[in-house]
């Protein structure tokens, strides 16, 4: 069973942005996963529109976008004309999750979810329909290159059982402290799209990781 990698290039050398990207181009990840932070909803800053358009001129892959900014429905056409194909947000820093979901596919994009290790999956039941992505945080959001926390893989066997139970076409994608070590066990929890940032851009060989990522299970 395969799966979705999207490496994140938070852990990129923004130096040499387009050189990584080709790189990713040449690779087997499917998406590219871009972590907006704004420094208010998670403590660090990372970038912005100009970056996802830099990123957007070199790519033609899955352009799957994190937004760890509070009050993001300020943005989503913005990042939907920027390049996005996928705008996830936090169901922690929306008042009116339904209506946001609604906004995000009303740009043309794709709309996904991401709950914080503290946040249960059960807060998901009413909307699970609508979603075309839950992401599983499996580190507290804000920083590349954390420790994964274990109670993850429970959430993500949660999130399997809801989108089953309810028919729902949304995918599972897991986020933070990814890599070749487990992997496998994010697959068989159920997870269909592995984020990696660290295991991939720390790596020897970035597209031999990708393709072990891929192919852990
Ligand atoms: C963390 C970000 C992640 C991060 C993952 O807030 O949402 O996408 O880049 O990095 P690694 O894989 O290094 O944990
Ligand atoms: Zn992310």
């Amino acid at each position: 069973m395969s799966v979705i990698v999207a490496p994140s290039v938070l852990s990129a050398d923004f130096g040499n942005l387009q050189r990584d990207v080709e790189m990713l181009n040449r690779s087997e990840a499917e998406w590219i996963h871009i972590d907006v932070m704004d420094g208010s909803y998670v403590p660090n800053i990372s970038f912005g529109f100009p970056v996802l358009q830099a990123i957007r001129k070199h790519t033609t892959k899955f352009c799957d976008v994190h937004l760890m900014v509070v009050e993001p429905e300020r943005y989503f056409q913005q990042f939907r004309d920027s390049g996005a194909d996928m705008i996830t947000i936090h169901y922690e820093a929306v008042t009116h999750l339904d209506s946001a979901i609604h906004q995000i596919q009303a740009t043309g994009a794709k709309a996904g979810v991401a709950l914080n290790p503290s946040t249960p999956v059960s807060v998901l039941k009413e909307v699970i329909q609508l979603l075309d992505l839950v992401l599983v945080m499996s580190v507290n959001p804000g920083f590349g290159g954390q420790k994964f926390i274990p109670y993850s893989v429970e959430k993500v066997k949660e999130a399997r059982a809801l989108i089953n139970s309810t028919g729902s076409k949304a995918v599972i994608e897991v986020d933070g402290g990814v890599g070749t070590g487990n992997a496998a066990q994010l697959i068989h929890a159920g997870a269909n799209v592995l984020v990696a940032g660290n295991a991939v851009f720390a790596s020897a060989d970035p597209l031999q990781t990708i393709q072990q990522i891929k192919n852990a299970a």
